[in-house]
Parts: structure tokens; sequence; C-alpha cells
């Protein structure tokens, strides 16, 4: 790399890594897991592009030491996994299931033990199947439910996990799971969707409220964003780009912090009930912000069903996602938050940012992924430079520690700073990883 030493970065500022359950455990029967949406899902023909399913995935269940290993040699301060709801109630009711959280208190203590703080996500997608079959999101009892399993496993683990993040981006749950039907439980309910942003809302509100009664840590929860680029300079596509705007990144943060839901076409969930928005504009410590792309908007044909148009953007170099490489999005976004929610927004970490690669290891068996290196050493400049323009920014978590189960995409898409060989799970840190480490030291 021939780019400039990265300036310093503020005292205190957490760098960390991201995984969540479902993409890297496995084990999705051992010790009373219960089924989830994504191991029904996954089971259906046609669903996920190479037809596997995370029923071994990277076997972290197994190999959790061994990765915390790899955590202690990256010298990150903080790791962010996801605690899979399945595992703690198998059918998303009643008492808990000890065995299930004997995972995550070993994990936990392996990663303090470390000198690693367990940064833990509650919601990361793998609903219990149960659940589902009650009617999912859509049904307003799953926020309290929600709640339950909050308490639960706050209750096992509130000593010890150092940021608790209540959902993983809300938006992409409801818009790839309930509007397109891309991801599990695949229901394709396009602006029918809604009940599922005000109910995954709701339960977030009801879990901080649970998660304070438990522990003083501090209370988190993670949303995509992605800034709009317009393809286009005319008034319809302007609304066009506002209204995607409205659906992508003010749907689930106008009501976070206190201002009710956004104006937009469609964007009433209808289902909102007194004192709901208070529930949902409890304070939190963190907003989590998980950044990957820009999305390009313009004005849709006539008869669309959608208000909006997604184009792809031209100049950009791109992921093997295909997603644009766009440093300036994320520095932009961080800066439209400030200007946007002032002194509402709370300290924001980065707790998602990364890039897919075509990594394959050489005859030495190393793997060399420039591009990675390129990509985030891009974003960690473009955090700088919000940080430089006073946006309050304390954290940022690569996605992702391992190669993993990439939802729809199964095994074929590669975001770790390790490589994993799933035929024989063989570790294997890549480039980026030296990389990240010397990062983390300075
Ligand atoms: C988003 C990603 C998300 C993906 C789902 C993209 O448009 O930017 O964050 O994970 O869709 O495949
Ligand atoms: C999700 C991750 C996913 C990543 C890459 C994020 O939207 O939280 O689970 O692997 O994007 O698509």
């Amino acid at each position: 790399m021939t780019t400039a030493p990265l300036p310093p970065f503020p005292p205190g500022f957490r760098w960390g890594v991201s995984t969540s359950a479902y993409q890297i455990e496995g084990a999705t029967t051992a010790d009373g897991r219960g089924p989830s949406i994504w191991d029904t899902f996954a089971r259906d023909p046609g669903r996920i592009v190479d037809g596997s399913t995370g029923d071994e995935a990277c076997d972290h269940y197994h190999r959790y030491a061994e990765d915390v290993g790899l955590l202690a040699d990256l010298g990150v301060s903080a790791y962010r996994f996801s605690v899979a709801w399945p595992r703690v109630q198998p059918t998303g009711a009643g008492t808990a299931n000890p065995a299930g959280l004997d995972f995550y208190d070993r994990l936990v203590d392996a990663l303090l033990d470390a000198g690693v703080e367990p940064v833990a996500t509650l919601f990361h997608w793998d609903l219990p199947q149960p659940l589902e079959d009650a009617g999912g999101w859509l049904h307003r009892d799953t926020a309290a439910r929600f709640a339950t399993y909050a308490d639960l496993t706050a209750a096992r683990l509130g000593d010890r996990v150092k940021l608790w993040i209540t959902l993983n981006e809300p938006f992409v749950h409801m818009s790839l799971g309930h509007g397109t039907g891309t991801h599990a439980p695949g229901r394709a309910l396009l602006f029918d969707a809604f009940p599922v942003a005000h109910h995954q809302l709701l339960g977030h509100g009801l879990a901080v409220a649970a998660l304070r009664a438990r522990t003083t840590s501090p209370v988190a929860i993670a949303n995509n964003y992605s800034p709009v680029r317009l393809a286009g300079n005319s008034d319809a596509d302007r609304a066009a780009g506002a209204a995607y705007d409205a659906l992508h990144n003010r749907l689930f943060t106008d009501p976070l912090l206190g201002r009710g839901y956004p104006d937009g076409p469609g964007l009433d969930p209808g289902v909102v009930r007194d004192g709901d928005l208070d529930a949902i504009a409890a304070p939190i410590d963190v907003l989590g912000v998980n950044y990957y792309n820009p999305t390009g908007i313009r004005a849709p044909a006539q008869g669309s069903p959608l208000p909006f148009e997604i184009v792809p953007l031209a100049g950009y170099p791109r992921t093997a996602f295909d997603w644009p490489v766009a440093p300036d999005g994320l520095r932009d976004l961080l800066r439209w938050l400030r200007d946007t929610y002032g002194d509402a927004l709370p300290p924001i970490q980065v707790t998602e940012s990364g890039c897919a690669y075509d990594d394959v290891p050489d005859a030495d068996g190393r793997v060399h992924d420039a591009e990675r290196i390129a990509y985030l050493d891009g974003h960690v400049r473009a955090v700088r430079e919000a940080i430089d323009a006073g946006v309050p920014v304390t954290g940022y978590f690569v996605w992702s520690l391992l190669d993993n189960w990439e939802w729809a995409e199964g095994f074929t898409k590669r975001f770790g700073l390790v490589h994993v060989d799933y035929a024989t799970q063989r570790r294997t840190p890549k480039s980026s990883y030296a990389w990240f480490r010397d990062l983390v030291r300075r």
C-alpha cells in the first residue's frame, strides 16, 4: 500500500470485528436449540444460490476457542457477536434453556480472558420458527416476546457484556425478509410489510427497558444506512430520492430519536398504539451504524408499485457482491446523521463495515486481499474525516472476522479478515488481518 499513514484516532476509540450467530455457529440442533426461520428458509429449494444451509457454517459453536484466539492475536478491543434466540428459547417462549445460554457464557468468559470486550446483539434475523408460525414480526405479540428473551439473556450475561445491541438492521429484515422475500421468512408483501418495522421498533423499546433493569452496560441498536445518490435531476427523481431516504435511512431512526415516523408514500405502519412511540424513543447510549454502499435512485416507471427505482451506480469500483466501493458515502452518512439529528444523536459506533471479494489461497496457502485492505483503509479514513468534522464516532467494527454463510448467497461471498476452508474448517488469516492488526496496534 502506498497510501499515507492513518492519522491517530481519539483515545478509547473501540476497534472491533463483527459476526452473527446463524452465519458462523453451525450446530443448529445442539444442546436443545430450536429451529429458526433461517433453518426453514435455507431448506426451501431455490432460496439460497448454492443450495447450502447454516447447519455447519464455520462450526464456531465447537471452534469458538480457536476463534477467540484469532481475536486475541488481532488485538481488537471488542468483538460483536449475536445470540441465537432459538438457543435461549427453543420455541420463542417460556423459561430459558440453560444449555443454550451456557455456550454464550463460555464465549463471553473466553473473550474477557483474552482482553476482548464482548458486544452482544440480541436479534440478527434468526427468529424462532414457532414465533413465525404465530405471525412473526407482523404480529404485535412478538415485540413482547423479544423483551422476555432480552431479559432472560441479560439475566445470565448482563454482568459481563460491555455493550448490548437489541436489533441488527431492522430495515433489512423488513425489506428483504418481508418486502421482497429474498431473505427469511420469505414474505413478498412490499409496503404491507410495514407492521414489521413498527413491531421490531416496539420490541427494541421494550428490550431497552428490560436490559436497563438487568445491567448498567450501554444499550444500542444497529441500523443499516445507505446514502441516496440521484441518477437524474428532475423533480420526479428528487421525490423518488426523498421517498427512498425516508424508507431506508429515516423510518427506523426518526422514531428512535423521538421524532415519530417520517412522512412518505406508504410509510404509515397503521399499527401504532398510544404509548408506542414513547417506548420506541427510550434513550439509547450508542447508535450502531452498518454501512456498505450508497444506493442509486431515480423516478419509477409509470405503474411501478414502488415510489422509486433502484439503479446501479456508475463510476465506482465494485466488490464481488457488485456493490459500489464508496467510502465518501460513509463520511457523508455520518455527517448527515449529525446534521439531521443534532443533539438527539447519541455517540455512533460503526458496527459493520466490510466487503466481499473472491479470495483464493495462493500456492503457499496465503490469501492476499489487497482490495479489502484498500476498502477498509478508505472507510477508516472516512470515519476519521467525520470525526474531524465533529461527528461523535467512538468505534469501528469490520464485517467480518471470518468468511461465513452469507444469507441468500450461501458460501459464495467471502467477507472475512480470516479465510475459512469450509471442507476442513481451516482458518487462514488474510493479508487484511495483518493490516488491521497493525492499525489497531497504532
Ligand atoms: C445492503 C446490505 C445488506 C444486503 C443484503 C444491501 O443492499 O447494503 O447491508 O446486507 O443488501 O443482501
Ligand atoms: C448484515 C450481515 C451481512 C452483511 C453483508 C449486513 O447487512 O448485518 O449479516 O453478512 O451485511 O451482506
